[in-house]
């Protein structure tokens, strides 16, 4: 797939040191600065997106952005919002989305994500394939070599059904990449029920994936799999901040 076309840097972080929530914000609020008055926004999850979220909510009370809806990407971010005075409607009403913007757990040399560490990804998925501009915000640990290559979870939502069959089916799949496969557990050390009430298998790999696209074709040929977290040819933009500054990657 095609490589980024044009990277700059725009802010350059302070002397002082910054804490990674710091980095967040400042890839956050970068991103605001993309939204125009009469926009439908697509709100992410997560840490990273929750900073934009206030944002859009400051800029809304203090008369500085308005006409704007947003759509929520999961339960949190709806109760973020709604607390924030941000209007929201659904896809249903709103299928066209101008500019959605969202964390992400690993970010690839091509701007290809692993996204869903958090739970949401099949609302962030479906709200965020529709969107005109797909703007990602992460602090610089998230960059990856190649997706799959953090050591962290890849994960992959499943009906409830049945759970292990699917577990063994995706750890087997991916065994040459050295694939260890776990029901995700909520705090309560129950299984995390989703949003959507599914649960989630997260896939943890030795080694990154050499062909993210043939890997989320070949996860999602299994019959009880609702989705994955492999964002691939999605984000037009990426926004890292990291301690030398905030660089923008254009798709
Ligand atoms: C939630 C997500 C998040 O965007 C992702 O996990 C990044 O979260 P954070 O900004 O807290 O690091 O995909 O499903």
């Amino acid at each position: 797939s095609p490589r980024p076309t044009s990277v700059s840097f725009s802010v350059k972080a302070q002397s002082v040191a910054l804490s990674q929530d710091d980095l967040k914000k400042l890839a956050a609020e970068k991103a605001v600065e993309s939204i125009k008055p009469g926009m439908v926004l697509g709100l992410g999850t997560g840490s990273t997106a929750a900073f934009a979220v206030d944002q859009i909510g400051k800029l809304l009370s203090s008369g500085q952005l308005h006409d704007i809806v947003g759509i929520p990407t999961s339960k949190r971010t709806e109760d973020q919002a709604r607390s924030l005075g941000i209007p929201l409607v659904a896809l249903d009403t709103h299928p066209r989305i101008d500019l959605a913007i969202d964390g992400a757990d690993e970010v690839d040399p091509n701007l290809d994500l692993v996204k869903g560490r958090g739970g949401a990804l099949l609302r962030e998925k479906m709200v965020e394939a529709v969107a005109e501009r797909f703007i990602v915000v992460a602090d610089d640990t998230k960059l990856v070599k190649g997706l799959g290559g953090s050591g962290l979870a890849m994960p992959v939502e499943v009906v409830q059904f049945c759970w292990k069959f699917n577990l063994v089916r995706l750890r087997d799949l991916f065994r040459e990449f050295g694939c260890e496969a776990k029901l995700r557990v909520g705090e309560g050390g129950e299984a995390y029920v989703t949003d959507n009430s599914n649960f989630i298998i997260d896939l943890y790999f030795k080694e990154p994936l050499k062909d993210g696209f043939a890997a989320g074709r070949e996860i999602g040929k299994f019959e009880g799999v609702v989705e994955h977290g492999l964002f691939l040819g999605m984000a037009t933009s990426v926004i890292i901040a990291g301690k030398n500054g905030v660089e923008v990657m254009n798709k």
